[in-house]
């Protein structure tokens, strides 16, 4: 039985391996921006709701001021590994997308409302009005998304209830039947949020548009909430890799192609367990030197890049255990365009670059009290 559409007959333009370098890439770094934002806007509503001293409303304005800028980054940093998806899997994720297409297209509206959501919040709390239920609508709205992604980065892995939730409507209006990975695979991100969240307060601590009580505090409370939800985030990436299909766990270990992928899983444990031992030193000895941040935001990239890794092969080898090899396409590769792309992508990325050596460099005015 064929379980998959058709193959495109139009071959595909770049090598395999360099459409999968670059949704890792691109998608790592979209995790990085998702984790800041689901982590440090609920950290951002709690301290603004719970105003417990001066310093605890600096940071929560601190983090609300650079909440649509992450914002940004989520978005356009989700594009990219959506289209290498789509380019790579596009028979298991444009049907899946379409069996869920009600809630699938809703995340533009989602989106929308928690943007707008998202400025009201900077907003109202920089106004010194009351801001919290704008800043947990984002939250909420948020999360919401983020569920949905799970939902179908999980459904184009089953093409076993494909057809049963085709036949039971064609609207695109259900949801899937029960999946065990969904569970913690969901948590894992949400919990990640709070970890990464916490790191990036202990990160704000080292940063000199602070006063010395203020860079305390970020580094204090962050590093105590990175430190406890690292060791959550550490349990659900532990339970979501135990449920995965007996399948998917021994070619982790034993194919040539995705040991690999094992490897950056056993990483992405000792990367966070070094994350929480820094945090928790971070946040007891309330260390506020700059090079403590720094040291906490790369952990934090490689925790990300880990996951995108071991992520990564757990998707390939749950498709190949129902016949579909990621690497079994015609490739005909146009080097000029991939040369041009390749060129074009360089250039964005010193032009970022650039961008944040300008703010960098900026007159820096202090966010708290002087
Ligand atoms: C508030 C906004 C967003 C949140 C909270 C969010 C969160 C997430 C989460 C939690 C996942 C992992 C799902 C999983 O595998 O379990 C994910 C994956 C992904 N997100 Fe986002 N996301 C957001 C916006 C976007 C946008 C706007 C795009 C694209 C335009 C996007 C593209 C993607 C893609 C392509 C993946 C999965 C890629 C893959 O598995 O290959 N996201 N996102």
């Amino acid at each position: 039985m064929h379980l998959y559409p058709a193959v495109d007959p139009i071959p595909l333009p770049a090598p395999i391996w360099l459409l999968k370098l670059l949704h890792i890439v691109t998608l790592a770094l979209h995790f990085v921006a998702v984790e800041m934002l689901l982590g440090g806007l609920l950290l951002a509503v709690l301290l603004s709701l719970f105003r417990g001293s001066p310093q605890s409303m600096t940071a929560a304005r601190a983090l609300a001021r650079r909440m649509t800028v992450v914002m940004t980054y989520v978005i356009n940093l989700g594009v990219p590994p959506l289209l290498f998806a789509q380019v790579l899997y596009g028979r298991a994720l444009y049907t899946s997308s379409v069996l869920i297409g009600i809630y699938w297209i809703s995340i533009i509206g989602l989106l929308t409302l928690a943007y707008w959501l998202l400025y009201q919040f900077t907003g109202r709390l920089e106004a010194g009005k009351s801001a919290w239920w704008a800043g947990l609508g984002a939250w909420l709205l948020a999360g919401s998304i983020a569920r949905l992604l799970s939902t179908n980065m999980t459904l184009m892995l089953r093409p076993d209830v494909w057809k049963q939730m085709y036949s039971a409507s064609a609207m695109g209006a259900l949801l899937p039947p029960r999946d065990a990975t969904l569970e913690p695979r969901w948590l894992m991100m949400m919990a990640g949020g709070f970890f990464v969240g916490g790191l990036w307060m202990v990160y704000l601590g080292g940063r000199s548009t602070f006063n010395a009580e203020e860079k305390k505090f970020l580094a204090g409370f962050g590093g105590k909430v990175a430190a406890l939800c690292g060791v959550v985030y550490l349990v659900a990436g532990l339970w979501a890799a135990s449920v995965q299909p007996e399948a998917v766990r021994a070619g982790l270990h034993t194919d040539a192609l995705y040991k690999f992928a094992g490897f950056a899983g056993y990483g992405w444990v000792a990367l966070v367990a070094v994350a929480v031992l820094l945090a928790a030193a971070a946040g007891f000895a309330r260390l506020t030197a700059s090079w403590v941040g720094w040291v906490v935001a790369l952990v934090a990239l490689l925790v990300e890049i880990m996951l995108v890794v071991y992520r990564d092969g757990v998707r390939d080898l749950s498709l190949l255990a129902q016949g579909y090899n990621v690497w079994d396409r015609v490739v005909v590769t146009n080097w000029w365009v991939v040369g041009l792309f390749l060129g074009l992508f360089v250039a964005g990325l010193g032009v970022v670059g650039w961008l944040i050596s300008v703010v960098a460099r900026a007159r820096k005015t202090m966010e708290g009290a002087a």
